[in-house]
């Protein structure tokens, strides 16, 4: 019986780039409903941009853009680079979308009718320059506990603290470095500490809908039966916001969570509408098809407890099941901008690296669980290079030669019966025999644990029902492996050059190319572009997986070999981890904790280019004394500095940090300062040098200091 799937990966943010992070889920996801779909189970992927929220709203103002501009421009970017690596949605879509916005105010209806939402006055931070409430993430201060400056509103990335943006000493909202005011407003919440959510929830997260580690998170969160942790969820925010109006409610917008897993629907309604599918088939409360969504483990809570209980209490069908996966690492650490290993989609792609490595690397990783997965480059081009190259494709470049040369490009009309046997073997006996390769090849097989019906045929579609492609994979090499013993044991080469041994030669490249068939059939959901080659190559339809037990046709004509896929060169790899280093611009992104850190820990300007150390012992910097300074009459940003370097005069500098410091706190200050710049003519009088400060994108200018006993003259080298 065929099954009636809908699958969905997370919706990627409108305000930042794909990067290899990123395709781990979508690589994943894509693995199986292509699975599926060569099953012949009517399987669709949707997925979409998810583009509210005020990140979006404030970086299309910076570009001078509309956010539905920036939205549209990162849409076509984000279709590009998953078509790239092949990544093939039924419907890619926006939440941006009137189908979406229709959802959206329909569940919030259904859950305010049946007393599930409540509005309650908030107090929050107001930036009243920019007139706008601020999100946790656009308050920045001191932290409360460490004293670190410059921390954001929710958490402390020195100490890992995490408090209420109300906790922070000093706080300046990040958008305009203004101190921002308490102000209340009413907000609308989803009442999810009612009873009738927790006893749903308790329900739903243990009935078999979620891994069991996510399960067991979930029982953390939600308590013990009867305990009722959970509290409302405030799913509104204040204009000016990017979203969608609540209903009912002026000025008031749906948080950008609220509508994101409601793309998931407004993305299937457009391809429902455009393919004359049954939407309500898919979302009815009482449907029989099966619905999945494809996350990471940190948005987990977003799925597993808002998400069901929206759909249960609007109406609608809850998902048969979760499916979360863990973060990449990239050489066992955390992706990194100035490590270059912060990879986007795009500079993989741009650097003529073949996305199929990629897509082949991760699902030899992935086994279904959510623990981390990690892209160590060095291994990635060894795998590549000697699993897919060197023992796949090779099977097929060893035989093809033959067959074109010397057999007018037409396999073999018929073969032994052990050659046969050998076939069937590999590809279509149900086995429960011990054994080892050489068995195998002398027409037995080894075992597949309980001797699966259908055969390894079986056993491997089972890894991949399971997401489990690093255990299907490997299944794929060990008879790759076999495989090759066979050329290895039969080796074609030296029939060629022997007389009366032509049919043989026909024989045996004929198994190889028919075992090759097999194997493109088995690996084609992870290389559906290599599949698709090889189908030219053979000559033969798009393979469905039943096609890996029915073999070539007797004298089946072949077209000629044309080279399938070449090793991975590391320089390439270099190269492009060369590109991506600090090429990133910093993303502000407010609802994701984990990409958040990263993005932030790295929003440094680049890094100028390198000097050498005689280059750089031409700078001669020196501790200085602050002996006075004052304002400049006329000069909005600097003061008038003296400074004492040992010389027997002190020198004047005009310093640019009239916005930061009062002149009288300067006075008798150590700091550091350039001596050997050329004196600088100004309106104001002739600046004897420099003194150094640092900055940032924040507001806020900070002048050097010395360890204490640092002496006036003093060289820093
Ligand atoms: O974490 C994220 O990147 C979110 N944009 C995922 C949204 S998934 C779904 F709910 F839309
Ligand atoms: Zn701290």
């Amino acid at each position: 019986m065929t099954r009636k799937i809908l699958v969905t990966s997370a919706l990627p943010y409108a305000n930042g780039s794909i990067h290899l992070g990123h395709l781990v889920e979508y690589i994943q996801t894509d693995i199986w409903v292509r699975f599926q779909k060569m099953l012949g189970n009517t399987c669709y992927y949707v997925c979409a941009d998810d583009t509210h929220g005020t990140p979006v709203m404030l970086r299309a103002e910076k570009e001078g853009i509309t956010p539905e501009q920036l939205i549209d421009r990162v849409w076509h970017e984000h279709k590009a680079d998953f078509e790239g690596f092949h990544v093939e949605f039924d419907h890619y879509g926006s939440t941006n979308s009137a189908e979406t916005k229709e959802f959206s105010q329909a569940i919030y209806r259904k859950l305010k009718a049946a007393g599930l939402i409540e509005v309650r006055s908030v107090e929050q931070f107001y930036d009243p320059i920019k007139n706008m409430f601020l999100p946790d993430r656009f308050i920045k201060g001191e932290c409360p506990k460490c004293h670190a400056k410059d921390q954001y509103g929710d958490n402390c990335e020195v100490c890992g603290t995490t408090y209420a943006p109300t906790e922070l000493i000093n706080p300046y909202s990040a958008v305009s470095g203004a101190q921002p005011e308490r102000r209340n407003s009413d907000h609308y919440f989803f009442k999810l500490s009612a009873d009738t959510c927790q006893q749903f929830l308790c329900e739903w997260t243990r009935s078999g809908t979620l891994q069991p580690e996510a399960a067991n998170k979930m029982q953390e969160w939600l308590g013990a039966a009867g305990e009722n942790k959970l509290t409302d969820w405030d799913i509104s925010r204040d204009a000016p916001y990017f979203g969608f109006e609540i209903p009912d409610a002026p000025g008031k917008y749906f948080y950008v969570w609220l509508d994101a897993p409601v793309g998931y629907m407004g993305s299937f309604k457009k391809l429902c509408d455009a393919k004359g599918i049954s939407f309500d088939d898919y979302w009815k409360q009482s449907s029989d098809t099966e619905l999945y969504h494809f996350i990471g483990k940190d948005i987990l809570y977003f799925h597993a407890l808002f998400w069901p209980a929206m759909l249960q209490h609007a109406g609608f069908r809850t998902p048969t099941k979760l499916f979360a996966h863990g973060f990449l690492t990239v050489n066992g650490e955390k992706m990194s901008k100035s490590r270059g290993t912060f990879i986007t989609a795009d500079s993989y792609i741009k650097q003529g690296l073949n996305p199929e490595y990629l897509r082949y690397y991760y699902a030899a990783k992935l086994n279904g669980t959510m623990e981390d997965l990690d892209l160590s480059l060095e291994d990635f081009v060894a795998k590549v290079n000697s699993d897919l190259v060197g023992k796949y494709i090779n099977l097929a470049s060893r035989a093809a030669g033959f067959i074109s040369k010397r057999f007018d490009g037409k396999l073999a009309v018929s073969l032994s019966s052990e050659r046969t046997r050998f076939l069937e073997n590999l590809f279509i006996k149900t086995v429960n025999i011990s054994g080892d390769v050489d068995n195998c090849i002398r027409g037995q097989s080894p075992e597949i644990p309980g001797g699966i019906e259908g055969g390894r045929t079986t056993y491997i579609a089972q890894f991949y029902e399971q997401r489990n492609y690093g255990g299907a994979l490997r299944e794929i090499m060990y008879l790759t492996d076999i495989v090759n013993k066979f050329v290895d044991s039969n080796k074609p080469w030296e029939l060629a050059k022997q007389d009366g041994r032509d049919v043989e030669l026909h024989e045996v490249c004929t198994v190889i190319l028919n075992a090759f068939k097999s194997l493109t059939v088995y690996l084609k959901p992870v290389l559906p572009k290599l599949a698709e080659d090889v189908e030219a190559f053979l000559n033969i339809a798009p393979l469905k997986w039943g096609d890996a037990q029915i073999f070539l046709p007797d004298a089946h004509a072949i077209n000629e070999y044309k080279h399938l896929m070449t090793r991975v060169d590391s320089k390439q790899i270099n190269a492009m981890v060369e590109a991506n280093k600090e090429t990133l611009a910093p993303v502000a992104d407010t609802h994701s904790p984990v990409r958040h850190a990263e993005a932030q820990q790295h929003a440094i300007a680049p890094i100028a280019e390198t000097i050498s150390i005689d280059e750089f012992s031409k700078v001669d910097l020196r501790v200085a004394r602050i002996v006075n300074a004052e304002q400049v009459e006329g000069a909005e940003k600097l003061l008038k500095l003296t400074l004492d370097i040992g010389e027997t005069q002190p020198r004047t500098v005009f310093a640019g940090i009239k916005s930061a410091y009062d002149p009288e706190k300067l006075k008798g200050r150590m700091t550091v300062m350039v001596a050997n710049l050329a004196p600088r003519k100004m309106k104001f009088g002739l600046s004897e040098g420099m003194v150094l400060a640092a900055s940032g994108d924040a507001p806020g200018l900070f002048i050097l200091s010395p360890d204490d006993g640092a002496q006036p003259g003093m060289r820093i080298k």
